[in-house]
């Protein structure tokens, strides 16, 4: 799997040094977890991110998203009217929201993708759009294929123009720091995804979860605050229900489930998540998915100040 070039992913790591503060101050009799898995409710604390514009039904993608409700993301490419297509195409399929990539401008430089040749396969979604045959490349031809295509002039006003293509509520995915939560509330998003794009754009990203709680207090409760890196485990998920989000997504261990055994791959997946979830829940003292909070995870920071 490639990553940015020293392929540091410090998400898993730095999610270990996030404690679950035992707390057994009520009755757990009826636990339960996530009622359902889809995206953006706040009962609802599951995503699955499906990447690449890709809305056309190959075998893959009907599995992912008959295992459970996906979302697709979306880049500006250089042809606007080619992310129009796209928009528009996800909006007759009945996704209910859009979810603008805000980390990728241009791609971040994958060593292992350079050093492998990748080849980027033609995605069936933008047949007719955009090729990536004509791309000429001695390196990874992904990154080829992103130069040539993608939009490196992105911006803000850029959801405006978005808005002028769909009328479903747009989020921004790949927000870091307290400064741009509050840009994309002031340009009227729907929602923020605290994500480092799975650390693969640039080494040194912080890990979403050590940044979580400063998007989260930035945003005040206005827009929900989703995240996404290194969600492997149902204490992952919890962890970040503790710290304010309202939603986890998850990226790899899909494709992981994918790959192993197809739609019922990315069922168990699911279901693994949903289980530890719930256990965790239960051991933590927490009935519902409302009961966790701030209070049940000890930060780096609580622990700091705990010494002064
Ligand atoms: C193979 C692969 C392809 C990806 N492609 C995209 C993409 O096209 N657009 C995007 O916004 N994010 C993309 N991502 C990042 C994911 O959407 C997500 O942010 C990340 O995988 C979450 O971290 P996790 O894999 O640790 O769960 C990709 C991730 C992987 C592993």
């Amino acid at each position: 799997m490639e990553e940015a070039a020293d392929e540091i992913d410090r998400g898993s790591r730095l999610a270990e040094e996030i404690d679950r503060r035992w707390r057994l101050t009520r009755s757990i009799e009826g636990t339960s977890g996530p009622p359902c898995i889809g995206l953006l409710t706040t009962e609802i604390p599951l995503g699955m991110i499906k990447n690449r514009d890709n809305l056309s039904p190959n075998c893959r993608e009907v599995a992912t998203a008959r295992a459970a409700a996906a979302c697709n993301t979306i880049m500006v490419y250089k042809r606007r009217d080619v992310t129009a297509v796209l928009v528009q195409r996800a909006e007759r399929n009945g996704f209910k929201a859009i979810m603008l990539t805000v980390d990728t401008p241009r791609l971040g430089r994958r060593e292992a993708d350079i050093k492998n040749k990748m080849i980027a396969p033609q995605p069936k979604n933008l047949e007719g759009l955009l090729s990536t045959e004509a791309v000429s490349d001695n390196g990874s031809k992904l990154a080829a294929f992103a130069a040539e295509t993608l939009d490196p002039s992105l911006c803000w006003k850029d959801i405006d123009w978005l808005r002028s293509v769909t009328s479903l509520p747009i989020l921004v995915k790949g927000v870091l720091t307290a400064e741009d939560a509050i840009k994309a509330m002031e340009v009227g998003v729907a929602g923020i995804v605290v994500s480092n794009h799975g650390a693969r754009q640039l080494d040194y990203s912080p890990a979403t979860i050590t940044v979580l709680e400063e998007v989260v207090r930035a945003v005040g409760g206005k827009i929900p605050v989703l995240i996404d890196g290194g969600v492997r485990r149902g204490t992952d998920i919890f962890k970040a229900l503790a710290l304010g989000a309202q939603a986890v997504m998850i990226g790899r261990p899909v494709l992981y489930g994918l790959a192993a055994k197809g739609e019922y791959g990315v069922r168990r997946v699911i279901e693994m998540l949903k289980d530890e979830l719930e256990l965790t829940m239960a051991l933590s003292g927490c009935p519902t998915v409302k009961d966790i909070t701030r209070s049940h995870v000890r930060t780096e920071c609580d622990r700091f100040n705990c010494r002064l």
